[in-house]
């Protein structure tokens, strides 16, 4: 079954009074927290990392996606970073980052009349995706927690380089490419498995779980820190929620698992 096969046949296991609940906590919130990972933007045709046509089931992450891996053979891991930039190019954002952005921007349901002018909601997006389909949905303030696809760094940390800049060649020539500060090799500015997050990132990210809603999204909550924010929320007061297509070690532990699919279900929450 394919990832869209898999979407369609578990969006029907939720229920209207799953939406209506979620929509009610959502309408009285001051803030809402939404963390994202790679299922929010399988709609869009952007491979996820698990699942049956998760890119780990053909790649092993210790050949592409840790330190060791690039200073081993550089050429496959970038040969492997520009072939997923290239599908990555042709995709659009979703229905699902839509309506995220739309939050995050500060606009309202259409037919919320029952809204007081006073009562402003504010939206903080977490994301784990390297894609930038949020921002290019138009989401301000994104927290990107594993970086991005589409910006690269020194590998030596000289002066210049070692502040991630925007490449967005695509095909990427020369591939591998080079520092422009130094000549040395450059890396994508993504977190690969073993290394720390940036600690600005995640202390914005810890903060935002000081919310009254907390979503978690396409993710399938098993890679830390990102999958613990969740708890964090949870044990701060917030409401916490799950909306993906299958059960994950979250759903056991938030308030309400929706089990159906990010781009049907975010836009009957606006309705
Ligand atoms: N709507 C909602 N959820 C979906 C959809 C959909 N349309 N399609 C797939 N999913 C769910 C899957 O069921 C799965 O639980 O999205 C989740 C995707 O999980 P992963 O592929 O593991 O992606 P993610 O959780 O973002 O991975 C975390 O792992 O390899 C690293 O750095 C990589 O950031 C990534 C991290």
């Amino acid at each position: 079954m394919t990832d869209a096969a898999r979407a369609d046949d578990a969006a029907r296991t939720f229920t209207v009074r799953d939406i209506a609940v979620l929509a009610s906590h959502i309408k009285s919130a001051r803030r809402v927290t939404i963390m994202t990972g790679a299922g929010v933007s399988a709609a869009s045709g952007v491979a996820t990392f698990r699942g049956p046509q998760g890119l780990w089931r053909e790649f092993r992450p210790e050949d592409l996606a840790t330190p060791d891996a690039f200073a081993r053979d550089p050429q496959v891991v970038w040969e492997w970073y520009a072939w997923r930039r290239e599908q990555i190019a042709a995709c659009q954002p979703n229905a699902a980052h839509e309506v995220i952005a739309n939050w995050a921007k500060g606009v309202r349901p259409q037919n919320d009349p029952s809204m007081g002018s006073d009562h402003l909601r504010r939206t903080f997006v977490i994301t784990q995706n390297v894609d930038d389909l949020h921002v290019r949905a138009g989401t301000p303030g994104l927290i990107r927690l594993h970086g991005s696809i589409w910006e690269v760094s020194c590998l030596a940390r000289c002066a210049a380089g070692a502040r991630p800049w925007r490449d967005e060649r695509v095909p990427l020539s020369p591939c591998p490419p080079l520092c422009p500060h130094c000549g040395g090799l450059a890396r994508p500015a993504v977190v690969w498995f073993g290394e720390s997050l940036d600690r600005a990132t995640l202390d914005a990210a810890v903060q935002a779980t000081a919310c009254d809603v907390f979503l978690t999204i396409g993710t399938s909550s098993i890679v830390y820190p990102a999958a613990g924010l969740v708890h964090e929320a949870r044990s701060r007061g917030a409401f916490t929620a799950e909306i993906n297509v299958e059960a994950t070690p979250a759903s056991s532990t938030v308030d309400l698992a929706i089990h159906g699919a990010a781009e049907q279900i975010l836009p009957l929450l606006n309705e």
